[in-house]
C-alpha cells in the first residue's frame, strides 16, 4: 500500500512549509479540512515529501478533539496533491501521525472522515494495521476536490 520512496517528515504548525501548502489547496477542501480555527489544537503536521523536497501531501493531528476540550487524539485534516494520489501517500501520512500519536500521547488517533475518499483511506489503513479509530458520522458523501 505505501510507496517505497515516500518520505513523510512530521513537523509543528510553525514549520515554514505548512501555511503555503494549505494556503494552495483548493477552497472547497482548504474550508472544510483546514478552515476558521480548526488547526487550533494542532501539535503535529506530516509532511509528505517528493524526491525533491518538494511537499505533496499534508496531515495534521492534535491530543484533543476537533473542539479542543476532550482528550481524544485526533487527526483533524489530510490532503494529497491529486498528481501524487493512489500511490500510498495517504496512507504513509496516516501511519506516521498514529505512530506519532501513541508515542506522544500514549492513544491512537481518531478521524473524523468528511469525503468519500477519506472514509476509504481510513478503512484501507486499518485493513493494513494502522492504528485509528474513525467515524463517518458528517461523511457528505461526496469527493473533495
Ligand atoms: C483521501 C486522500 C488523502 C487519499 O490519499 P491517497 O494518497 O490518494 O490514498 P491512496 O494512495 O490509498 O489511494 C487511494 C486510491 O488509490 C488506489 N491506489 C493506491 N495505490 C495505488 C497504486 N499503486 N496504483 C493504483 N491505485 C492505487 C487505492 O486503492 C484507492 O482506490 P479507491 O479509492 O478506488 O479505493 C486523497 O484522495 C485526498 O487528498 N483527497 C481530497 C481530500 C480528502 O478527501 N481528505 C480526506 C478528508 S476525511
Amino acid at each position: 500500500m505505501e510507496k517505497e520512496n515516500s518520505r513523510i517528515e512530521i513537523v509543528g504548525m510553525e514549520d515554514q512549509r505548512v501555511w503555503p501548502f494549505i494556503q494552495q489547496v483548493p477552497m472547497a477542501s482548504r474550508a472544510l479540512l483546514f478552515g476558521w480555527d480548526r488547526l487550533r489544537p494542532v501539535e503535529f503536521v506530516g509532511l509528505a515529501l517528493d524526491d525533491e523536497g518538494s511537499v505533496i501531501g499534508l496531515a495534521t493531528l492534535a491530543p484533543t478533539d476537533e473542539s479542543g476540550e476532550q482528550p481524544r487524539p485526533t487527526i483533524i485534516g489530510v490532503w494529497v496533491v491529486p498528481a501524487h494520489r493512489k500511490q500510498g501517500v495517504g496512507p504513509a501520512l496516516m501511519k506516521a501521525l498514529s505512530q506519532q500519536c501513541l508515542e506522544s500521547y500514549k492513544m491512537a488517533p481518531t478521524a473524523d472522515a468528511v469525503s468519500v475518499d477519506g472514509l476509504k483511506l481510513c478503512r484501507r489503513c486499518v485493513d493494513a494495521g494502522i492504528q485509528l479509530e474513525y467515524n463517518n458520522g458528517v461523511l457528505l458523501g461526496m469527493r473533495l476536490p
